[in-house]
């Protein structure tokens, strides 16, 4: 569902970014600009800049930047197209997709507002006659009723079609509530039945609390062949990769306390948030995701895993705790008592006690080897060599140098060999297993940036400052001078963008993905002064560019020259030799045209 520029900047144009922002951060006039104190991060003195004029934010503490819809994505955590919505919707701006058209949206809308009668529906069951088991089921599991109610926690009676007659009476059609995991398809393909039976319902909220799906869990304990838990399938509105149970509840807490606690299961979840552990969420019903956790890590990078004391629990924990090293963090383990999951934990002990466990938790480094190191004094080098083996796996997936090296470190005092032949043992194995080397490190991408493209980007920031001068910079620069993704990609946005007559900073960043870029941006944007003459600076900075592709069509010159040499090839050397003298000319006209400063 992509959403038309046009809406996104009637939009943009409608809000204002200091009334949007400013019911979160009070801002307080600074200048042209305005300041508070940063709500990403913990800070006593305001570095936290909202500039109207540029339509952009930047927290000159922890780098935060962006647009008003960047804001909204990152304090709610929203998509973006979410972000949109919103705001959309407070300032009357009707916001519809451009691919799918009214038929998709439709559709969309009818699952959101089928699902959200359906929670309705199991929510008053529980409340009824009819639930007084599955209720007091509930509060037999430790929950009273402003649980019961935060988390619209519901029961689907025992019966056949009682949530389909009643929704069909709405006229919902029967494919819908199929589609939406409501009702199935009986066997001879003539008629429907409600999917939730007898069970105790926990409807699954997206980020902007609407409901996109249920998870069942039943009350026929004895019963033999029945899943314990069922929950909605895949469908246009729920994906189960990509939400996270309570989040919609959790994330203020979550960036509140810094820290988050992942758990497995959805009474995990909620037994933890009525004990006051609010920063809490759990996958729905599979392993968590790789899009969960940047997802996550997005609001904080401490991540505490809570998974059941079983081995499923911790196989669930290594794998979990891969999928953070991959994103170059380590989260830490909690671990709980034999037998005790977070649900039942509380049944037996305080909130102090968890606390307790929190002050104990494990690295998710220490976790790995002690789960792969039994705990033996002796091993013979075979042993060694097999459990470095397995070690190495993890090691080849940790994305930051940092953990990198602790691993081996603590690898190393584990079995006492130096750290050097830990190292040489695992790039041996890293070379024999093939393991492509791009998931051998990666440099920070901000770093990267800066290196490789530093003159690229002064140039951008520069027209973005002065957009007066984009016609000149048009009429020299080509999309072909930009080596770095990210500045070729700002460069063709600039250009669109400014075929408009409105537009700022702002506008520009809707159309990039890369967070830490646009935290770059915005950073760089809200330094003032920066340009004393930039028309000159301009023609510095495009003469640069062009020196920069004039020397590396030198270089590959030169390779070229040494080959036509070695060959004897004597044609080709003069040709090259000509054709290395018309850089050098182009190289001298660049350097006249820096110090003339005159195009
Ligand atoms: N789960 C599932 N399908 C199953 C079993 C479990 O989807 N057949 C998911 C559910 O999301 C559940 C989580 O895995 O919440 C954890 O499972 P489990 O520990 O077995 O359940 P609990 O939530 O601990 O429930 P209870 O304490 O009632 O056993
Ligand atoms: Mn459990």
């Amino acid at each position: 569902m992509r959403i038309s520029e046009d809406t996104i900047n009637a939009i943009r144009e409608r809000a204002n970014i200091v009334q949007v922002i400013g019911e979160y951060v009070n801002l307080k006039a600074s200048g042209k600009n305005y300041k508070g104190l940063c709500p990403f991060h913990s800070e006593k003195t305001p570095s936290f800049t909202v500039s109207p004029d540029k339509g952009i934010f930047h927290c000159f503490g922890c780098g935060t930047g962006g647009n008003i819809f960047t804001f909204i994505t990152k304090i709610k955590g929203i998509t973006f197209p979410d972000a949109v919505r919103l705001l959309g919707e407070r300032y009357g701006i009707s916001v519809t997709s451009v691919q799918g058209g009214d038929k998709g949206q439709e559709k969309y809308e009818a699952l959101f507002t089928a699902s959200r009668m359906a929670a309705d529906i199991f929510h008053r069951n529980l409340l009824s006659e009819k639930g007084k088991g599955a209720l007091n089921y509930l509060k037999g599991r430790g929950f009273d009723s402003e649980t019961v109610k935060c988390f619209c926690l519901g029961y689907a009676l025992d019966s056949w079609d009682y949530l389909f007659k009643l929704l069909r009476a709405k006229n919902f059609s029967p494919s819908l509530l199929e589609e939406a995991g409501l009702i199935v398809k009986n066997r001879s393909g003539t008629g429907f039945y409600d999917r939730f039976r007898n069970r105790i319902i926990f409807p699954i909220q997206d980020n902007i609390d609407r409901i996109i799906g249920f998870g069942g869990r039943t009350l026929d304990v004895a019963e033999q062949g029945i899943p314990k838990y069922i929950n909605t399938n895949e469908n246009a509105i729920f994906h189960k990769g990509k939400h996270l149970y309570g989040f919609h509840l959790a994330s203020e807490h979550i960036r509140k306390m810094g820290s988050v606690f992942i758990v497995e299961g959805y009474l995990d979840v909620i037994r933890m948030h009525k004990e006051g552990l609010k920063n809490c969420v759990a996958p729905l019903g599979t392993a968590l995701t790789d899009e969960q956790v940047s997802f996550l890590l997005r609001y904080t990078k401490r991540a505490l895993l809570v998974f059941d004391p079983d081995e499923a629990g911790r196989k669930a924990t290594l794998r979990s705790i891969g999928l953070f090293h991959r994103q170059g963090i380590d989260p830490s383990v909690i671990l709980l008592p034999k037998g005790k999951d977070p649900g039942d934990f509380f049944d037996e002990y305080s909130s102090d006690d968890f606390r307790l466990l929190i002050e104990g938790a494990e690295t998710g480094l220490d976790y790995i080897v002690k789960y792969h190191v039994a705990l033996k004094n002796e091993y013979t080098a075979n042993e060694k060599i097999t459990i470095l083996h397995t070690l190495c796996e993890y090691y080849v997936n940790m994305n930051d140098e940092i953990l990198k090296i602790e691993f081996v470190k603590k690898i190393s005092s584990l079995f006492s060999i130096s750290e050097h032949i830990v190292l040489r043992e695992l790039s041996k194995f890293i070379r024999s297993e093939r393991i492509p080397s791009e998931h051998i490190g990666s440099t920070p991408k901000k770093e990267k940036m800066e290196r490789w493209v530093r003159d690229e980007l002064s140039l951008l920031l520069l027209l973005l400052s002065n957009p007066h001068l984009l016609p000149f910079a048009a009429r020299r620069v080509e999309e072909s001078d930009f080596d770095g993704k990210w500045t070729r990609k700002l460069w063709n946005t600039l250009l669109q963008v400014s075929q408009s007559d409105h537009w700022d900073s702002g506008t520009v960043f809707a159309s990039l993905e890369d967070e830490s870029f646009i935290n770059y941006l915005s950073g760089k944007l809200m330094e003032e002064g920066l340009y004393i003459n930039p028309e000159n600076q301009l023609i510095d900075m495009v003469s640069k560019l062009k020196e920069k592709r004039i020397r590396e069509r030198m270089s590959a010159i030169d390779a070229r020259l040494i080959n036509a040499e070695l060959s004897n090839d004597e044609r080709l050397t003069n040709e090259l030799i000509v054709e290395k003298q018309a850089c050098k000319h182009e190289l001298e006209k660049m350097r006249v045209l820096r110090s003339s400063k005159t195009w």
